[in-house]
């Protein structure tokens, strides 16, 4: 069986995997990273959305061997220092999830949104959270969460300039 090497969470972590092993395989059965959840396995719900190389891609129709020596961050990277990402931190401050099963693709999402766009608007968000579905209706939480992580985020942002 080919190997494959992936950077994931800061680390050079080796795969034994096929070619066309989805990526959340790879992460959830090969990695032990079981934060990236399986929803449709047809890239439609946005469960298994993780980073690769900064940008939200859906692991379950990612295969393996195509993200090879790529920069991978899930859920579980997200945290930097043992402190919780700022979306992290919002989430559990205002209570966004519910069953909680869709949440850890939300917060991928909004954190690659945060990137790009430090200061959304709604219909920024709505544009950039429409591919990730949450069966518990959580997304008017979801939207304020982003509202609020981002003042954070633009404040830390300012400090530091
Ligand atoms: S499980 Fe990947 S998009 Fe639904
Ligand atoms: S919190 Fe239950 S599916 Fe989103």
């Amino acid at each position: 069986m080919p190997s494959y090497t992936l950077e994931i969470n800061k680390q050079r972590t080796t795969i034994q995997a096929e070619a066309d092993m989805p990526l959340l395989w790879a992460l959830r059965d090969k990695a032990g990273l079981t934060g990236s959840k399986f929803g449709c396995g047809i890239g439609q719900c946005g469960a298994c959305t993780v980073h690769v190389n900064g940008l939200p891609v859906r692991s379950c129709v990612t295969p393996v061997s195509s993200v090879a020596d790529q920069r991978i961050t899930t859920i579980e990277g997200l945290a930097t220092n043992n402190h919780l990402h700022v979306l992290q931190q919002v989430w559990i401050d205002q209570d966004v999830a519910q069953c909680g099963y869709c949440q850890a693709g939300q917060i991928m999402s909004a954190a690659a949104l945060l990137e790009s766009n430090p200061k959304p608007t709604d219909s920024d968000i709505d544009k950039a959270m429409s591919g990730n579905y949450c069966r518990c209706g959580t997304y008017i939480r979801i939207r304020k969460a982003i509202h609020t992580a981002a003042g954070f985020y633009n404040a830390t942002q300012e400090v530091q300039s």
